[in-house]
């Protein structure tokens, strides 16, 4: 039987947090059996830290900005994280992108939530995109983490209809409270082991998924 107590992740954030509050929550409530072992910000303002704080989860802050070379940076990153020796690494509103050297120290076992229903509006802004493309649909997705800037292979999706009168904050926040919900779920299947990436494929319970898990609300 697969051990589903002791899996460990380090949390790395850039802001408010609230994705990582949310995965506190459902440790805490054992919806989720993982051990939040550190978290990590590039920006030592970011909010998320005092979450992090408050729950007695170790944290610290490595600078992006105190380093001229991307490379440099992931190599402190990963020191630090390697200290804790993780299972995962969750990526939880970490505005960095990753490089290609440090996504290959852990292949299959970085995990990203992103705001958009991707392969749709990778990258940034992508509420406004939402919205000035007319699209009538949006959302978040949990994906694993490859060289690919917000494309590798999706594991959840959650989908709102976008609303006339929606601007992007709106929508921002609508998708924000999906995030929190499909961040835990996605998680808890890898972690039980439901869930398994593997040949750059997904797979749930031993089928080969072609898309996304759809989570509607
Ligand atoms: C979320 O929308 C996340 O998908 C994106 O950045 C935002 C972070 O929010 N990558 P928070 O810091 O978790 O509140």
């Amino acid at each position: 039987m697969i051990n589903t107590i002791d899996k460990r992740a380090v949390v790395l954030i850039s802001g408010g947090g609230s994705n990582l509050q949310a995965l506190i929550d459902a440790v805490k409530s054992k919806e989720l059996k993982l051990i939040i072992s550190a978290v990590i910000s590039n920006v030592d303002s970011a909010k998320g830290l005092n979450k992090a704080q408050k729950a007695d989860i170790p944290t610290s802050c490595i600078k992006h900005n105190e380093f001229s070379e991307r490379i440099n940076y992931d190599r402190a990153l990963l020191k630090e994280i390697e200290k804790y020796k993780p299972d995962y690494i969750v990526l939880a509103g970490f505005m960095r992108i990753l490089t290609p050297y440090f996504i290959n120290q852990y292949q299959g076992l970085i995990i990203n939530i992103h705001p958009s229903l991707l392969p749709k509006f990778p990258g940034l802004n992508t509420h406004q995109k939402a919205i000035d493309n007319k699209e009538k649909w949006h959302g978040c997705t949990v994906h694993i983490v490859t060289e690919d800037l917000d494309g590798g292979p999706p594991i959840i999706q959650a989908k709102i209809p976008i609303k006339k009168d929606d601007d992007s904050f709106t929508l921002s926040s609508r998708v924000l409270k999906r995030e929190h919900k499909i961040y835990k779920k996605a998680l808890q299947l890898l972690i039980s082991g439901e869930l398994e990436y593997k040949n750059k494929d997904i797979w749930l319970n031993q089928k080969k998924l072609t898309g996304p898990i759809e989570m509607l609300f």
